[in-house]
């Protein structure tokens, strides 16, 4: 990764310099950082919301430093702003009487994964760390690129009249009636001054949503077909916070919400996640989101590629739509043949292709310089000369990298980074699991003069589908550990979908291959299915509010196949999406605003805050806190177990009739034989539309040792309404909620 181009090395090193010098002028005696100050809801007064905040800042802040101060004002949907403050700043700020929370704007990150990332973290002899972390920091992007055929509004009308936005992308930057609007927040990387996506990331995310048909579509011929979004027809609206280097920062997150909302979108779908979880006034997607249910509008986010490491889930609250990743029927193989003519599947995708001619085969080790055996095998000391019109062994994935930059032909090597996923590689590669890897080595020593061939790039029927990424983000939840996360599961293994022109295809910032549509994996990808499916269930139910949309879909859901999935729930939750029965669910979980109030208090925020967060001071917690969530009217039913003692738990949910006026729903259930759960009433009857009803599900049962998961499934004959109950062991979950005064009270 050392051989940048060098016009690409110059312009990264401009946007440090402009950062640097942003920093500095205000760092002049201080140390000071972004901060976000969070009100709540917005507050009708005399004087305009900004100005109001720049008062506020008058009064704490040096007046040396107050005009700079002031980052963003957050105006139209919600109240508060981003500043550049002190520790002690914002300690002042924090006791303001209007104000929920303060705390830094930290950066976040588009969540595909990508197979270049993990390289940058393990041994790369050729880089200095310290530049290295600020570009891994920021190869990330979103936007769009609106130019793409898939954001081609041929046929379509003016956009709806509830539409408020604006077409603000900056220079040499058009909307039409499919992308009708563009947004970009760039305070941390201010000589990019467009909405334009020079990375492919937001493209890619647009086009998997609401991308138009577009016929003939494919990544250099493989996964050819018919390209288009969840709900082809559906306008897009852009908004951009990520940039290279710097990522995307919360403060121009809470920008774009504070749009969003205002504009009149009606789903939010975004593909990018901090990196722990953080509590609710604490985490700017939260908020965000928070506000934009408040709106009617569901936010839809990927649950994270942290699945390598269990419990890392920072997508937490219930207001939010979390989602997974998992694979299609469709995987993309890299077939490679060796010199006596057996043919081995391996993982990679490429758009290179060897004819099928075989090439001579070396092993790294033979062809390096000198260095260590095992980095030599490793392919990490390759020498140029010896690889030349070579296909090198390495015993590491990144190996295939240094392959790639020494210019071989091509590499096969050990999968040993995300193995269920197929990436595309720079060169003619293939990564071979362990089993086929080893048939390699032992046909490279039983012949004097190995060959071998790396085939063109396939598809093929994957039978095991679906299966939840590794690399997807599991739970439990560590912040809310009652709610489980993520919610559900979506296609995010190599995904074929518009891309930016101008992003590098392999994600390698040398590789200079570019693409019209390329093929991505991550939760970023299943995200947009998951937003694409809610959009199509409004649109034939325009009247139902984010919950009963959210609910449809996870109690239709496709049930996963739990003995292929050690984590179950925690890794799928609800299940795979089917976007044509969440149209038709029967019943629906839904939560309204006093639900919202209630989980509040019984989470510990106190009266005044969130008083101030709906902005109505005759708001009341309920005379008992409960301390648990187990009565939140949540589509699924989780519970962390505390303590050793016999389980014993009950909740109670309200379903909403919205399937045929008059139905019978009876109860089922699904369960390991050594717990009791019973439904009470097991039956329930309708007699109209929108009626509700509730039930109290009562499990009891010994003490548990590992987590245990429960069905319950409302039928009606026509309508199953699935949902489901699981335990957590105490030792799984060490979240802040553990560890405060709520836990002697806790089940
Ligand atoms: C929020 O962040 C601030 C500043 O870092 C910190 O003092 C506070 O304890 C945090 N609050 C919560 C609830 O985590
Ligand atoms: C506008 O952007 C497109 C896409 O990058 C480019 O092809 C075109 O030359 C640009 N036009 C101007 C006037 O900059
Ligand atoms: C593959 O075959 C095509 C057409 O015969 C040829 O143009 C191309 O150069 C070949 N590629 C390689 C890597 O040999
Ligand atoms: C090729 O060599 C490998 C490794 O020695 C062996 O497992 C395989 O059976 C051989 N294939 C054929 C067709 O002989
Ligand atoms: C979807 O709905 C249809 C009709 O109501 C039903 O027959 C089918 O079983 C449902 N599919 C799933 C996976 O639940
Ligand atoms: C404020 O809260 C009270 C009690 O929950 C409610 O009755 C009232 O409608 C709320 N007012 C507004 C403006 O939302
Ligand atoms: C529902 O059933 C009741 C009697 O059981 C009947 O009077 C009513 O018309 C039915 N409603 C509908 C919409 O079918
Ligand atoms: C489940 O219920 C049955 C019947 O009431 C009872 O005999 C059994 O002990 C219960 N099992 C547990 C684990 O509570």
């Amino acid at each position: 990764m050392a051989n940048f181009c060098p016009h690409r090395f110059s312009f990264l090193l401009l946007v440090v310099f402009v950062i640097f010098s942003t920093l500095q002028t205000l760092a002049a005696e201080e140390d000071r950082q972004v901060y976000i100050v969070y009100m709540g809801n917005l507050v009708e007064r005399d004087q305009s919301p900004s100005s109001y905040h720049f008062s506020m800042l008058q009064e704490v802040v040096d007046r040396r430093f107050l005009r700079q101060s002031l980052l963003r004002s957050y105006t139209r949907s919600f109240n508060g702003f981003a500043a550049y403050l002190t520790a002690e700043e914002q300690e002042k700020l924090a006791r303001h009487e209007e104000v929920v929370s303060v705390f830094p704007s930290t950066t976040y990150h588009p969540q595909t994964t990508r197979s270049w990332d993990f390289m940058g973290l393990v041994q790369n002899v050729h880089r200095d760390p310290t530049v290295e972390s600020d570009i891994i920091i920021g190869v990330i992007d979103t936007g769009i690129w609106p130019e793409s055929e898939s954001f081609n509004d041929k046929g379509y009308g003016p956009p709806p009249k509830k539409w408020k936005g604006a077409c603000k992308g900056g220079k040499n930057f058009t909307c039409n009636n499919k992308l009708i609007g563009a947004r970009y927040y760039n305070s941390h990387a201010p000589i990019d001054d467009s909405a334009r996506d020079r990375m492919g990331h937001g493209t890619h995310t647009a086009s998997t949503a609401a991308g138009n048909y577009v016929k003939d579509a494919s990544f250099y011929g493989i996964a050819e077909g018919t390209a288009r979004g969840g709900v082809p027809s559906a306008r897009i609206a852009a908004y951009k916070v990520c940039y290279p280097l710097v990522g995307c920062q919360e403060a121009d997150i809470l920008a774009a919400f504070d749009d969003a909302i205002a504009d009149g979108v009606d789903i939010i779908t975004i593909s990018v996640g901090g990196v722990t979880p953080s509590q609710f006034t604490n985490d700017s997607m939260a908020i965000g989101a928070f506000h934009a249910s408040q709106n009617g509008i569901l936010v839809v986010q990927s649950a994270g590629n942290k699945g390598a490491e269990k419990k890392t889930i920072a997508s937490v609250v219930p207001w939010i739509f979390t989602v997974a990743a998992s694979t299609t029927d469709r995987g993309i193989i890299t077939k490679v043949e060796l010199g006596n003519g057996s043919i081995l599947n391996g993982k990679g995708i490429n758009s290179f292709s060897l004819n099928r001619t075989s090439y001579p085969l070396v092993y790294g080790e033979d062809v390096s310089r000198q260095c260590g055996k095992q980095a030599a095998q490793n392919c990490m000391c390759l020498e140029k000369s010896l690889v030349k019109g070579k296909i090198v062994l390495c015993n590491t994935y990144t190996g295939i990298i240094e392959a790639y930059n020494v210019g071989a032909l091509g590499s096969v090597a050990l999968s040993d980074y995300i193995t269920d996923v197929s990436f595309i590689l720079p060169i003619a590669a293939s990564s071979l699991h362990e089993q086929d890897f080893h048939v390699v080595q032992s046909y490279f020593g039983s012949t004097k003069f190995p060959k071998m061939a790396i085939l063109t790039s396939e598809s093929g029927r994957d039978r095991d589908a679906p299966m939840v990424g590794s690399f997807s983000s599991r739970g439990p939840n560590t912040i809310m550990p009652d709610i489980l996360k993520p919610d559900i599961t979506a296609p995010g293994v190599e995904i074929l979908a518009a891309y930016s022109p101008v992003g590098s295809v392999s994600s390698f910032i040398s590789d200079k291959s570019s693409a019209e549509y390329t093929i991505l994996s991550g939760t970023s990808m299943s995200c947009p299915h998951a937003a694409g499916a809610a959009a199509y269930v409004k649109s034939v139910h325009p009247d139902w509010s984010p919950s009963a949309i959210k609910s449809a879909i996870m109690t239709t859901a496709w049930p996963m196949d739990p003995t292929k999935h050690k984590d179950a729930e925690f890794s799928y939750g609800a299940g795979h999406l089917n976007p044509i029965n969440a149209t038709n669910p029967g019943l629906v979980y839904e939560t309204n605003e006093q639900d919202y109030i209630k989980l509040l208090c019984n989470i510990g925020y106190s009266i005044e805050s969130i008083r101030k967060l709906f902005n109505n001071n005759s708001i009341d917690c309920p005379k008992q806190v409960d301390a648990t969530t187990n009565d939140f009217n949540y589509p699924s039913m989780s519970l962390q177990v505390v303590n050793r003692a016999p389980l014993s738990a009950s909740f109670t949910r309200t379903v909403t009739n919205v399937g045929p006026a008059n139905s019978t729903y009876t109860a089922r259930i699904n369960k390991p034989a050594n717990f009791n759960i019973t439904v009470e009433p097991g039956t329930l009857s309708f007699k109209q539309l929108n009626e509700k009803q509730s039930f109290v599900v009562t499990v009891k049962g010994d003490r548990i040792t590992s987590m245990i998961s429960a069905s319950l499934v409302w039928s009606d004959g026509i309508h199953s309404v699935y949902i489901v109950y699981m335990g957590v062991i105490p030792e799984e979950v060490h979240s802040p909620y553990n560890s405060n005064k709520l836990q002697e009270r806790h089940v």
